[in-house]
């Protein structure tokens, strides 16, 4: 039985106070939620307010991106023992904002994978294809050679435990979701990829759906049979609308 996730992806959004107030909304409205595991991924500011908050609490919280290596001249990057520094267990390797804004590319971001863990954060690998992919038939290949890029370099082995996120880019903050038929033929489809690797592996793997979760649509995404729970993005900024969606976790 694989526990369900809901992470809350904040982006580049929020400020001191607003970190304050969600974080204490959270915590308090997920103190019965013990059937789901939450994690927030604030911007690395607020990382802190997300240690000294949540320590307590069965919530974790984790980074958004990090940087190769354990220090040295990188300006304006984090490296991972930084967030292991700031009490992390996670970290987001390529989010398709990373992928297409900031141009990380598959080595890249294999690389990033096993620094992740080469420090003991449990990566969350973001794999999604964009409209024209999806348009042109390209949906499972693009994804195929995203996973595989990871688990060449990283070995299969680091996908013991894993995370991953389907997140087709479309439906990133446009507000329209892929259906849960079409969100769960692609979440099996992932699972397929990672069997030819080793069965047992890709059946522990967790698979979230991410890209327009919201309370309404949430439900029916975490019935479906390889749908592991969701990451979330507009609506992890809201109290109320992530805690439903925690809820509906828990009772899928
Ligand atoms: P969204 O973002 O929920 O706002 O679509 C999801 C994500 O980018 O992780």
């Amino acid at each position: 039985m694989r526990k369900k996730i809901v992470a809350g992806n904040w982006k580049m959004n929020g400020s001191r106070y607003d970190a304050h107030v969600l974080l204490e909304s959270i915590k308090q409205g997920a103190g019965t939620l013990s059937g789901v595991e939450i994690i927030i991924f604030p911007s690395f500011v607020y990382l802190q307010q997300c240690e000294e908050t949540l320590a307590d609490s069965l919530i974790s919280w984790g980074g958004q991106n990090l940087y190769l290596g354990r220090a040295g001249a990188f300006t304006g990057e984090i490296s991972g023992a930084m967030l292991v520094d700031y009490g992390c267990q996670y970290v987001l390797i390529g989010h398709s904002e990373r992928r297409h804004l900031f141009y990380e590319d598959v080595n890249l971001l294999a690389a990033k994978y096993k620094a992740a863990q080469y420090v003991g954060l449990q990566p969350v690998l973001c794999v999604g294809e964009t409209i024209e992919e999806r348009e042109a038939g390209k949906t499972e290949s693009i994804i195929q050679q995203q996973l595989a890029s990871v688990v060449e370099a990283a070995s299969i082995d680091a996908f013991r435990q894993a995370v991953i996120a389907y997140e087709p880019v479309w439906a990133i903050g446009t507000g329209l979701t892929a259906t849960p038929d079409q969100a769960q033929e692609i979440h099996a489809f992932i699972r397929q990829v990672l069997a030819a690797y080793h069965p047992g592996i890709a059946q522990s793997v967790r698979i979230l759906y991410g890209g327009s979760v919201k309370p309404d649509n949430a439900k029916s995404l975490f019935a479906m049979p390889d749908i592991d729970g969701g990451l979330v993005g507009g609506a992890s900024l809201d109290a109320k609308a992530f805690l439903a969606i925690c809820q509906a976790a828990m009772y899928t």
